[in-house]
């Protein structure tokens, strides 16, 4: 089968300090969106991509990746799950799956993506690429408490797991979970989120750790080697 991707790209990337959005920076000569929106669109599963832009963004139609036919363009919200539910709402309900995948993500691969289809249509209501947690993971007081970061305990780092994207779950669920999360004003940072809310299982497929999530300056560097790699 085939889907539609939402591309929430409408954020304006403060963490990484310089003065466009993140997505437009150049990466292997290729902006990081340019990257993203190829790597989606050269699978054989994806049969559309709906782009959620920031309504001030004047970069994204200079690229010539603009006119592409199976990309389409809505614009964003305030938080990126209102930028989600904003390319939700554009879908029509006759899809039963959707999608999401972060502009900000150029490197994940498309077995991950073809694994991810597979295993998550197979009876529940969708799932998650993940990578198990290497490091130790420390749980610290509130900063404003000692003035600075003292350990509170250890958090065991069994049975944790970061949540990248592509998030893959049914449409109609998803856009529930979404506009219940909204309504009762819960800020949640993935799709999985949304739908754990609602009491519902969320299956986590473990995907390539390489699949980052470009945030900080120091990601870029790392992104290039990556996707200069060719080995995604
Ligand atoms: N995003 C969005 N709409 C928002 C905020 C974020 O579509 N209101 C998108 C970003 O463009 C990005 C993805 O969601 O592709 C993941 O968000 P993040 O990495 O946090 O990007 P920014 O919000 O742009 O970065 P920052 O938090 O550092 O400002
Ligand atoms: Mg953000």
């Amino acid at each position: 089968s085939q889907y539609s991707v939402v591309v929430p790209a409408a954020g304006i990337g403060k963490r990484m300090k310089t003065d466009c959005p993140k997505q437009y920076l150049h990466i292997a000569g290729k902006t990081i969106i340019e990257h993203t929106l190829t790597n989606l669109l050269e699978h054989s599963q994806v049969q559309r991509v709906i782009l959620v832009l920031n309504p001030n963004d004047t970069l994204f139609a200079q690229l010539p990746i603009a006119s592409h036919p199976r990309i389409e363009v809505v614009e964003g919200g305030q938080e990126r799950c209102d930028s989600v539910l904003a390319g939700l709402n554009y879908l029509s309900d006759n899809e039963e799956w959707v999608l999401v995948h972060d502009a900000a993500r150029p490197c994940f691969a498309a077995t991950d993506l073809s694994t991810l289809l597979q295993l998550a249509e197979q009876g529940s209501i969708g799932g998650i690429l993940a990578t198990p947690v290497r490091d130790t993971m420390k749980r610290a007081f509130d900063v404003n408490v000692n003035r600075q970061n003292i350990v509170k305990h250890t958090e065991s780092r069994e049975h944790l797991w970061h949540a990248l994207t592509p998030q893959f779950f049914k449409l109609a669920a998803l856009k529930k979970a979404l506009n219940t999360a909204a309504e009762q004003k819960i800020n949640i940072t993935d799709e999985a989120s949304a739908i754990e809310l609602l009491g519902e299982k969320v299956l986590l497929v473990e995907g390539s750790a390489s699949n980052i999530k470009i945030t900080q300056p120091e990601d870029l560097l790392l992104a290039e080697f990556y996707l200069t790699q060719n080995k995604l």
